[in-house]
This record gives C-alpha cells, sequence and structure tokens, in this order.
C-alpha cells in the first residue's frame, strides 16, 4: 500500500515538472531565437567597405569639392530602403516572411498592421550618404503610410526631413511617376536611387537603378554603392556620368 503511493506521488510530480520545463521552453525559445536572430544579423552585417564617420580628404579633394555645388540624393522607400508587409486584421498571415521585422505599426485606415523590415546596411548607408548629399526621400506611397516608417527610420537624426509622397507624382498613363524635378530644380546636381526602371527611364540620366530588396536575402547592394555615390559628388554634372554607365538615356529615346 506504502509503495503504491508513493509512486502516485512521484507520478503527479513527474508530469508537473514536466509541463513547467515545457511552458518555459515555450515562453523562452522564441524569445531567444529573436534575439540571436537579431545578433546574428548585426555580425553578417560586418562589412569590409569602412568610411570613417568624418570624411578624411586630402587638400586636393577639398578644394574640388568646394568648386562644386552639395548635390540632392532622392531616394525611393519601397524596396529600395525597406520592404513592408501588410496584414489585414482578423486575417491570417500568409507568407510573411520569417525573419524579425524591425518595426511595425497599425494603420486604421488599411485596417492593417504593417512590418517593416530594413534593407541590409540601411543605417550605415544613412550616416555616409547624408553627410554627402541633401537627401530628399521620393516614395509613390501615401503619406499616412510611408511618414511613421520614414520617422522610424530617420530614429531622430533629421536626415529624412525632406519628403515627397504619392500627391507629389505625376499621373502618366494611370500610374504615378516620379520627378526629380520636384526634388531639386537643377538636374545637375541631383540624383534618383530607385529600383524601379520606370522610374529611372522617366528620369534618366539622373537615376541608378538598384534591385529590389527581397525580405531576408544577404543583399550588399546599398554597401556597393558608396563608393559610387562618394565620388559621384565630386562632379560639376552628374548627368554625363551616369548617362554613360546606366542605359536609361537611349532608354526614353
Ligand atoms: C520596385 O518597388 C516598388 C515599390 O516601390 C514595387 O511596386 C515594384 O514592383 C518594384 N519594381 C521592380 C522592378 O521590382
Ligand atoms: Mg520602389
Amino acid at each position: 500500500m506504502q509503495l503504491k503511493s508513493d509512486f502516485l506521488i512521484i507520478y503527479v510530480f513527474g508530469l508537473a515538472t514536466m509541463g513547467l520545463v515545457m511552458g518555459i521552453t515555450c515562453v523562452v525559445i522564441p524569445r531567444l531565437w529573436f534575439f540571436l536572430e537579431r545578433a546574428y544579423r548585426v555580425f553578417m552585417e560586418y562589412t569590409p567597405i569602412i568610411y570613417q564617420s568624418e570624411d578624411r580628404l586630402s587638400p586636393v579633394s577639398k578644394s574640388r569639392l568646394s568648386l562644386v555645388a552639395r548635390k540632392t540624393l532622392v531616394l525611393d522607400m519601397d524596396n529600395t530602403m525597406i520592404t513592408s508587409w501588410f496584414i489585414k486584421s482578423g486575417k491570417k498571415p500568409e507568407n510573411k516572411p520569417r525573419i524579425a521585422h524591425d518595426f511595425k505599426f497599425y494603420l486604421g485606415a488599411y485596417g492593417a498592421t504593417i512590418y517593416v523590415y530594413k534593407r541590409p546596411y540601411l543605417d550605415h548607408f544613412l550616416d555616409r550618404v547624408s553627410k554627402w548629399y541633401d537627401l530628399t526621400v521620393f516614395t509613390s506611397g501615401a503619406e499616412i503610410y510611408a511618414s511613421p516608417i520614414l520617422d522610424f527610420l530617420d530614429r531622430g537624426r533629421g536626415i529624412l526631413k525632406s519628403r515627397l509622397y504619392r500627391q507629389h507624382c505625376i499621373e502618366q498613363f494611370g500610374m504615378w511617376s516620379k520627378s526629380v524635378l520636384q526634388a531639386c530644380p537643377d538636374l545637375s546636381n541631383v540624383v534618383l536611387l530607385d529600383n524601379s526602371s520606370k522610374e529611372c527611364s522617366s528620369n534618366a540620366g539622373n537615376a541608378i537603378l538598384i534591385r529590389s530588396y527581397e525580405v531576408g536575402s544577404r543583399d550588399q547592394a546599398l554597401i556597393n554603392l558608396l563608393p559610387f555615390l562618394d565620388a559621384l559628388r565630386f562632379l560639376k554634372d552628374v548627368r554625363p556620368m551616369l548617362e554613360r554607365c546606366t542605359r536609361f538615356k537611349s532608354f526614353a529615346q
């Protein structure tokens, strides 16, 4: 009799302990996974292209730079700097990327939660180019959708203050189209960075095409552009150079 009740106590305790361990595991592992993934991404984003936080220019470069005007870099948002994912309230998230998002917010007007994924190296890229160029973000997205994202990307640095949205686009063949003239009236001193070949060809001579960012891919497109953008700011007029190294001029004609 004594033996049987001992056995029962051990059995119940065993079950309770197992339940506790499993419960804790279910709570802790997803968090741990989230944390490890972030840490891994920071590690993966180590880059051999390192720009000092201040410009160490030679006297010759400095005087060259003083001869030309400071340029404006017009940045597209979606698929160039970030990719976003909409999930309608009450809907099951379908095909949502499995990597950790960087930012999310609820947009009442769309009845959806928006998950934002930064393109790799974006922070480093913005830090650098904001020292070289005046930045303007030009998105064909609606202001209510884009502005919380841009506030997040800016992180209080005040570098993404100049913004153009859908209402600044021109309607062309039933589609929204951008013109860099909206950002800077002087075409010799403005460069557009966009993933859309349509936008690039309608701004031929002032555009650099970047491939669309796919969430989770090991993308180095932004960091690889730094040396080119660094060189471009020394030119008197960006157009002869950009016409020569992109195919959009011939596209547009
Ligand atoms: C470029 O990004 C836009 C969103 O800004 C997207 O709708 C479009 O499909 C992308 N274009 C290409 C060529 O991938
Ligand atoms: Mg785009």
